[in-house]
């Protein structure tokens, strides 16, 4: 995953220039590794390393390059850690080709054994250099565009991806799947890259490269082909406007909220980033183990809180959770052989997280790493790691990663459960069919609760505390809707159990106090929950209800409820999260907070 880009000029001085400044401008799209691919003298040139663009710029040769025709990619790790062999651009086994691809290939093991069987030779653990060794196979035999397109009909996933061969050295092939490509022209040649932020200076004119799409680049010559039919398209260009004002690439206002509205692309390649031998491998461990402890700060605790109902739900098993930082002191005497524990972190780096997990191996315990970052201690520390695939998170509010974590737990606990038979094939394939729905879900939910939420914050900012009340799979929601107000809007919030409102919290609900209620979607805490909503209006509270749009009662009771799309209760957690995401946001739009740089904290907690 990451971010590709490149160009094919007619003065291949400025090729070193160019290719540093795409990359510059997409750095944050990964900092797991960066390179670059170009062609010289009939010959492909490979330029890479496992660094962040900006440290890889530095390299004094770069700006000196000359060449006619480059790609470049920065990478976010997903398969195969960062490392120089798994940094791209990546090449087959004859140099002739070299491949930058964004975003992931579900199916590449299977690819990926059935080529190496026939000799080819892999030098990386990506699913991407599947991509140069299928062209090799290929291209021979049916010509360019013939072989790009049976590449792409044996991938399955969420990519683009741009390609180089030295046998054609004046052309550039970019296929987009299921990704964001721009491709823009100047007088002096085509540009083409994953942000439209990272070509727009060099652009007078760009086109938006379409899903199924092939575009064939050359240095005065765009020509787009439809993949499935292969045969070439009108388009038309369109002139290049001024960037749009905001912080943040793409526009956005802030990091936070293009991370939540980027989760809709990002869960779908989350769904298909763990791979079946490590979960199958991770779940044969849960299954022979005679304790299981998970563990995470935060965010991460609250997902972790939500995989321990689910554990027994879907898998027969009873995990203990409990917070990294309070582990040593709570469970630590528990640890020994046969113990498992899964230690939960985006950063991988968090320091409660590496400490608990250092002692618990020092008690024999196994490791099971949940991270969004691959080549961290957390990482390094695991017996087996899952890899959550959400793409960087530059928030420091987590969000995304909150919804990616949810995704690769739920995928351990399916196979747990397939393993030791607590869920049988058909429905674990039925539980499969609402977790694929999942990212346009994501979509519509955000669609539904954005205008509501900004419309509600109106009501919040002013106020110095509020509740946020749920049971059941939803109160750790509860407990990380009110963590978002803290961090995101500076205004207080404490996630309530909401049978635990009445014996206490509920002495503060007076004046207005606001108290966001998240609907459970089981039958008896329903009926308990319109009676605590009743409570709360007796009692002078601003009941807020977050529940499904097919609850006619609740609009009875509040003029502020936020409907979220109907979907099977295990999978509540993912859509009531993001209405509570935008209410802490618009909240701390409205109170002047700095959003993506909450004080005193930052992305991993490191003491
Ligand atoms: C909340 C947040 C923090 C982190 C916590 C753990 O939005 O970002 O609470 O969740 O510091 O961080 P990781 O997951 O990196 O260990």
């Amino acid at each position: 995953m990451g971010g590709i880009g490149g160009c094919v000029i007619n003065n291949p001085e400025t090729m070193g220039k160019t290719l540093r400044s795409i990359l510059i401008k997409q750095s944050h799209l990964g900092f797991d590794g960066t390179g670059i691919a170009i062609i010289k003298n009939s010959k492909i040139n490979i330029i890479k390393s496992p660094k962040r663009a900006k440290e890889f710029v530095q390299i004094d040769h770069l700006e000196k390059l000359s060449s006619n025709i480059g790609i470049c990619d920065v990478r976010h790790a997903t398969h195969g850690r960062p490392h120089l062999d798994n940094t791209q651009p990546l090449d087959d086994c004859n140099g002739e080709i070299a491949v930058a691809m964004e975003g992931v290939i579900w199916n590449y093991s299977i690819i990926r054994d059935r080529l190496s069987e026939k000799g080819h030779i892999f030098k990386s653990r990506t699913d991407a250099e599947i991509i140069s060794h299928l062209l090799e196979d290929y291209i021979p035999k049916n010509g360019l565009l013939d072989g790009i397109r049976k590449t792409y009909f044996e991938l399955d996933g969420s990519f683009s991806f741009a390609v180089i061969h030295s046998k054609y050295p004046d052309k550039i092939a970019i296929v987009n799947k299921d990704s964001n490509v721009y491709i823009g022209r100047n007088e002096n040649g085509i540009y083409f890259a994953t942000e439209i932020d990272a070509i727009r200076d060099l652009v007078l004119e760009f086109l938006k490269l379409n899903f199924d799409k092939l575009a064939l680049i050359t240095q005065d010559s765009v020509e787009i082909i439809d993949l499935k039919k292969g045969i070439p398209e009108s388009f038309e260009w369109q002139p290049i406007a001024e960037a749009p004002k905001g912080n943040v690439p793409g526009g956005w206002p802030h990091f936070m909220l293009r991370e939540i509205h980027e989760s809709t692309l990002w869960l779908k390649r989350a769904i298909m980033t763990p791979q079946k031998v490590y979960l199958d491998l991770a779940a044969s461990i849960l299954n022979d183990s005679k304790k299981i402890f998970i563990i995470g700060c935060g965010t991460s605790y609250h997902a972790g809180m939500i995989s321990s109902y689910i554990f027994r739900e879907l898998a027969g098993l009873s995990p203990t959770i409990i917070d990294a930082a309070e582990f040593t002191y709570y469970s630590l005497k528990e640890v020994k052989t046969g113990t498992t524990v899964i230690a939960i972190s985006q950063s991988g780096a968090s320091t409660d997280v590496l400490r608990a997990v250092s002692k618990a191996k020092l008690h024999g315990a196994i490791i099971i790493g949940v991270t969004n970052s691959l080549g961290t201690p957390l990482m390094f520390a695991s017996n087996v790691y899952l890899p959550i695939g959400i793409g960087p998170e530059r928030a420091v509010p987590a969000t995304k990663s909150f919804l990616g974590q949810i995704i690769a737990l739920y995928q351990l606990i399916i196979a747990t459960g397939l393993q030791n038979n607590f869920l049988n094939e058909k429905e674990a394939k039925e539980i499969f069919s609402h977790l694929y729905k999942l990212p346009r879900i994501v979509e519509e939910t955000i669609a539904m609760t954005q205008d509501k939420a900004r419309e509600i914050s109106e009501q919040l900012y002013k106020r110095n505390s509020l509740y946020v009340v749920s049971r059941g799979l939803n109160y750790p929601i509860a407990l990380e809707g009110a963590l978002k107000f803290k961090e995101t809007a500076y205004l207080h919030a404490e996630g309530v159990e909401a049978g635990e409102l009445r014996h206490g919290p509920k002495a503060l609900v007076y004046n207005n106090f606001p108290v966001i209620l998240i609907m459970p979607k089981i039958p008896d805490a329903v009926e308990d929950s319109y009676k605590l909503i009743s409570e709360i209006k007796q009692m002078g509270g601003n009941p807020i209800i977050i529940t499904n749009k097919g609850d006619k009662t609740s609009r009875k009771l509040s003029k502020n409820v936020i409907y979220v799309p109907n979907v099977p209760r295990i999978f509540t957690p993912i859509v009531n999260a993001i209405p509570l995401q935008l209410l802490a946001y618009y909240t701390g739009i409205k109170r002047g907070s700095p959003i993506d740089v909450p004080r005193g904290l930052s992305k991993a907690v490191i003491l």
